[in-house]
């Protein structure tokens, strides 16, 4: 099942950022009255972390019920726990710093200097994730946040790669990313497709064409956003420069 996607465009990325928040604030409390946890999959790039950014400031205004949420990444730069470059540390210094989150509600990708290599790593993000989901191998996330590469990526899955491919296992290592840094670990099409909502953040002209093939749905092979959608959501949110190509 997946939910037809649907666009809400914003002046600039400003404001992108502080309606993207607005509605997680909001969104929170309404699914925490029907159900025990949330489980959210975050995204790196500068949308995604001005966003959490801006999740940190709203949430003294707003109870979110850190105890009752889960944190997952869709993807993690393949680094030192301490690099800059990871996702972990950049969504920890945003926001997961800042708010009364338990510790083992975070799950964060293995660094390199806690596990020999990435296969390794892959297998334990992957064990993580089906410790979450009962019978299956992956829990269905509530929502999952996605930036999208100027060349269509999502997660670390990249246009022609071959994790692309993978419909069985959960987690995926990259070795040779376009995008540096080259080693990644990122979640794959089935995991993306199995939430509830999907919501993408885009800012920018060079993000204009990306947009436009994932609502032209392309092949996955072109433009890997083409092929996420939630079963109960897909939400592209765009600042007008991303969506300047749209009619
Ligand atoms: C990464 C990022 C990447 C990012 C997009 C959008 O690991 O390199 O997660 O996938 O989300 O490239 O980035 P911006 O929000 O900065 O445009």
């Amino acid at each position: 099942m997946s939910a037809r996607a649907q666009v809400v465009v914003h002046a600039d990325k400003g404001e992108l950022v502080d309606a993207v928040a607005e509605r997680f604030v909001r969104l929170v409390p309404r699914l925490l009255a029907q159900q025990d946890v949330l489980h959210i999959a975050v995204t790196g790039g500068s949308v995604g972390i001005g966003v959490l950014e801006r999740i940190k400031e709203l949430s003294t205004a707003h109870d979110l019920l850190w105890d009752r949420l889960h944190v997952w990444w869709g993807d993690e730069r393949f680094v030192a726990s301490e690099s800059p470059d990871r996702n972990e540390k950049q969504a920890r210094e945003a926001l997961l710093d800042h708010v009364p989150i338990p510790e083992h509600n975070v799950h964060a990708f293995p660094a390199s200097d806690s596990v020999p290599d990435q296969a390794r790593a892959a297998d334990l993000y992957a064990r993580e994730l089906a410790s979450y989901a009962e019978s299956r191998a992956w829990p269905a996330f509530d929502l999952t946040f996605l930036g999208v590469g100027p060349d269509g990526h999502v997660a670390s899955l990249f246009p022609g790669f071959p994790q692309l491919a993978e419909h069985t296992l959960g987690v995926a290592a990259v070795q040779d990313s376009p995008k540096p840094p080259p080693l990644r670990l990122t979640l794959t099409l089935p995991v993306l497709n199995d939430s509830r909502r999907v919501w993408f953040v885009l800012a920018g002209a060079d993000k204009a064409d990306a947009l436009r093939k994932a609502l032209d749905q392309v092949s996955v092979e072109q433009a890997p956003v083409a092929g996420v959608t939630g079963t109960e959501e897909t939400l592209f949110m765009a600042d007008s420069e991303a969506a300047s190509l749209l009619d």
